[in-house]
């Protein structure tokens, strides 16, 4: 038998979660609607016609999840901010209801002993923002950072993150059209692609003037591409892949530059190239100080270009399990990206979770995923990829976006019907992982 993985002691071990999948109360103390408040509102764009009114009920009930955080052990919460919360149209003063509730919830953390980690921008864009054209919009970043200096000034929090998966934003809200704001446009995509990046930028510089000894970083989705076989056009493809997915966020952030081919390929598409401003590159190059790092899965691309499966996919079906990519992606990342810790901000997979008739959820699927992941992850650092913390997606079950409660990502299980929160195997296992810092 293998001698068991050990951790470093001040490996940081957390969960996941996000405004509009968990805390319902979406229309209390002055919150104001949202692009997903108006996109579940269309029948047809969310399963069963889902929406996030309730989700887990998290904006009532955050300090029952706050101990359940505090009973597996966990030393970080990585949470988001409700942007229509704090600021109900997207711009002007602050809505102080929003802001406490943020703060009871940073003083609950700190209370118990756990980190805060906030997350500025998961895709909850106020309403009103979208109607000037959202993210189409260069004043939305500006925008942004605006909001982001009310929460920096007004939340006592070390680690923020700027914006969750601006690619998840560009390709399912405006190149696939099955996340919020629902477009099917390339042009529009990439343009707002830039606007997103330099939000990013933007919000970085005004925490390192105003807040010296906080850190910032983007929440990046990555995905390792992989040709599909050994043919030159399948390596090509690839390669175009990889820009799409990981260098056009990455080299902007660590470079300073967009990738040439990448760009190329999206100029035959739109006019991002022409809202690139002089002095942009610059604020998006903004250092950051530690990288969010998402993984769920691999691509593979054929000859085509097309994506195919080689592995065993998910009740998630873009999701293919291959944690060897998880190991592939932070060596790569380190090679090619060094200079900035890693925190591992998102992992996890959707099983089919139901409680047995003692109570119990029996998720063996997912105690094998995380703990082929965390091994992949361990290996990777032993390489000298330089992690420094990880957290599960996600805590709770809760909405999954165009695929509403279908599909059940947490290690606590929530019946929907009470709200009533039972921490499924995986989260006992995880609990025994974190305590021991040791995975066998
Ligand atoms: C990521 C999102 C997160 C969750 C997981 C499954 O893309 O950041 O909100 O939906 O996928």
């Amino acid at each position: 038998m293998n001698s068991p993985a050990r951790f470093p002691t001040d490996f940081v071990w957390g969960a996941s979660t996000a405004a509009y999948q968990v805390e319902g109360a979406t229309t209390e103390d002055g919150r104001g609607p949202s692009v997903w408040d108006t996109f579940c509102a269309v029948p047809g764009n969310v399963l069963d016609g889902d929406n996030g009114d309730q989700a887990a009920d998290h904006y009532h009930r955050y300090n029952d999840d706050l101990d359940l955080i505090a009973d597996l052990g966990l030393g970080s919460y990585r949470f988001s901010i409700a942007w229509p919360r704090i600021q109900p149209t997207g711009s002007g003063k602050a809505n102080q209801k929003g802001l406490d509730f943020y703060r009871r919830l940073v003083d609950g953390l700190v209370e118990r002993g756990i980190q805060p980690m906030a997350t500025l921008f998961h895709w909850d864009l106020p309403q009103a923002l979208q109607d000037r054209g959202g993210w189409e919009n260069r004043d939305t970043a500006e925008r942004f950072a605006e909001y982001a200096e009310i929460c920096f000034d007004a939340l006592e929090i070390r680690d923020w993150l700027t914006i969750n998966e601006p690619k998840t934003v560009v390709d399912c809200g405006y190149r696939e059209g099955q996340h919020a704001p629902g477009f099917k446009d390339d042009a529009r995509a990439f343009v707002a692609c830039h606007h997103l990046l330099l939000a990013h930028g933007l919000a970085s510089r005004v925490l390192h003037e105003r807040h010296a000894g906080r850190r910032i970083g983007p929440a990046l989705n990555l995905h390792p591409t992989y040709p599909a076989d050994d043919t030159p056009e399948a390596l090509e493809a690839a390669r175009h892949q990889d820009g799409l997915e990981n260098r056009l966020y990455l080299d902007p952030i660590f470079k300073g530059s967009y990738p040439e081919d990448t760009l190329r390929w999206i100029s035959e598409r739109g006019p991002m190239a022409d809202h690139i401003l002089d002095g942009d590159l610059a604020v998006i190059n903004e250092p950051i100080d530690m990288l969010g790092v998402q993984y769920y899965t691999p691509i593979f691309v054929d000859a085509k270009g097309e994506r195919v499966f080689l592995h065993e996919r998910t009740q998630a079906e873009w999701l293919e399990v291959y944690p060897e990519g998880f190991h592939d992606i932070l060596m790569r990342v380190q090679r090619d990206y060094p200079g900035v810790p890693m925190i591992i901000t998102e992992n996890g997979l959707p099983t089919e979770d139901v409680p047995g008739s003692d109570g119990r959820v029996r998720d063996e699927r997912r105690i094998t995923f995380l703990r082929d992941h965390l091994a992949a992850m361990h290996r990777a650092m032993e390489e000298g990829a330089r992690v420094e913390g990880y957290h599960v997606w996600s805590l709770l079950d809760n909405f999954e976006w165009a695929q509403g409660y279908s599909q059940r990502f947490g290690i606590v299980y929530v019946d929907y019907s009470t709200q009533k929160r039972t921490p499924k195997d995986s989260a006992l296992w995880y609990r025994d992982v974190v305590k021991s810092g040791e995975l066998r």
